[in-house]
């Protein structure tokens, strides 16, 4: 039997197939070069660590207590819970370690996954009852975690004024705010989160 000839459907199908692949490998082998070429990095950086000894045996008991199957940390993990990175620039170690250890009471709201011991079936349960010790550690490991100002991860402003930001405020923001919060960006910015982090009802204006 001889080669069967394609049909016409077939041969447009494959000729758009055929076309989009060409097109990724030449905008692929085009950004590529683009990249290597640049004389800034394209995709900066904006969290950042620095681990003591004790941080480091933290990140060891963080990556076998199965963090990372709901947490994203350090380009490892998933996104699925709360992205671990810059921690340490949104809340304090102190805030870490009580959260670890007694979830809902520093929440100061219910949670989803994490639980004090005897709270119901949570699947992050678990994480309480892990040895004070342990979680010292690990807590000492995530507040190491640090983000740059301005960052999507950071609690603080970008550094510098920025007018966007101005032009949004006098825009959007009522008048009525003015006295009931306060601007951070005229505050001079703490090296590190207020003591005991920032609690649940800042997180959830994110
Ligand atoms: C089953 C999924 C899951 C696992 C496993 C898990 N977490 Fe979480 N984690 C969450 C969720 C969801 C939240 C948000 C709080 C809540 O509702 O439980 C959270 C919140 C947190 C927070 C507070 C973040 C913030 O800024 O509010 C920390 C710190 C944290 N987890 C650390 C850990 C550590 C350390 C482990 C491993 C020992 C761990 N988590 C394991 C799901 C998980």
């Amino acid at each position: 039997m001889g080669k069967q000839r394609l049909k016409s459907g077939e041969k447009i199908l494959f000729s758009i197939f055929g076309a989009f692949f060409v097109l990724g490998v030449i905008a692929f082998i085009g950004m590529e070069v683009v990249r290597s070429r640049a004389p800034t990095p394209m995709f900066v950086s904006t969290t950042h660590f620095n681990f003591s000894p004790v941080g480091l045996e933290g990140s060891k008991i963080y990556r076998e207590a199965r963090c990372n199957s709901c947490h994203r940390a350090l380009r490892m993990g998933t996104n699925m819970g709360l992205n671990l990175d810059g921690i340490g620039s949104r809340r304090s170690l102190q805030w870490i370690e009580g959260f670890l250890n007694d979830p809902e009471r520093v929440y100061g709201a219910s949670t989803i996954d994490h639980g004090s011991a005897l709270a119901g079936p949570k699947e992050a349960n678990y994480v309480a009852k892990l040895p004070k010790e342990d979680l010292r550690k690990i807590a000492v490991f995530l507040s190491e975690l640090t983000a740059d100002s301005g960052s999507a991860v950071a609690r603080a402003p970008p550094q510098e004024r920025s007018g966007f930001i101005d032009q949004m405020v006098g825009t959007f923001a009522p008048e009525s705010w003015k006295e009931k919060y306060k601007d951070v960006r005229t505050n001079p910015r703490p090296e590190a989160p207020p003591e005991g982090g920032i609690d649940a009802k800042d997180n959830e204006q994110k």
